[in-house]
């Protein structure tokens, strides 16, 4: 049986590499490249990244703790929660995957390494959620079970409960 072909783990920002990673959006290759450390010092972000046998990034993403304003869920889901005005969320703040490993499975595997993350942290959050950049992206999360804030364009979650 042959190794799985990537490993996530949390970003070493000594000994990952982290300068040539591409994806698709030049925004986030430059967070990756120039924010992440300072904002993994000041533990407002954490990170993860998917490494090759031959330890390059092929792809990563962050996790923040996060809330969810009760009014702004969905009536169906706002009316089994407690009555305060937040519930506890995860933020997957950023989330990319490098082109040279796009379109085979990663971008849903970090997408499930986050969610299994977050489902098992001993500290209680009621949902992942995240802030999608654009259309497409909305669709890859929605594809992915992900539901949309009634009013809050582009803001999706997913219940944790159903991760576990
Ligand atoms: C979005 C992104 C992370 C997807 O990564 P990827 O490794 O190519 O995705 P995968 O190969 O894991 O795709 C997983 C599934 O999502 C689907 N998918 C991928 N992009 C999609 C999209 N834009 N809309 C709908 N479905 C999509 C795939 O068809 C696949 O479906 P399947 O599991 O049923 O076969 C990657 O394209 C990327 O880094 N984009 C730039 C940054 C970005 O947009 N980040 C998103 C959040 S801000």
């Amino acid at each position: 049986m042959s190794p799985p072909p990537y490993r996530v783990v949390p970003l070493d920002v000594a000994a990952h590499d982290r300068s040539g990673f591409t994806s698709t959006s030049a925004p986030l290759d430059r967070y990756l490249r120039e924010q992440v450390t300072q904002d993994i010092r000041r533990r407002v972000a954490a990170c993860f990244v998917a490494l090759t046998h031959e330890q390059h990034i092929a792809g990563y993403y962050t996790l923040a703790s996060a809330s969810l304003l009760l009014a702004d869920l969905p009536p169906a889901t706002a009316k089994k929660l407690p009555r305060y005005p937040t519930v506890p969320a995860v933020r997957m703040g950023r989330l990319a995957v490098d082109q040279a490993h796009t379109g085979q499975g990663l971008g849903g595997a970090l997408l499930a390494d986050a969610l299994h993350r977050a489902a098992r942290s001993e500290i209680a959050a009621y949902a992942l959620m995240v802030d999608a950049k654009d259309k497409a992206a909305v669709e890859f999360y929605r594809h992915h079970g992900f539901i949309g804030l009634p009013d809050v364009a582009r803001t999706l979650f997913l219940p944790l409960a159903s991760v576990r």
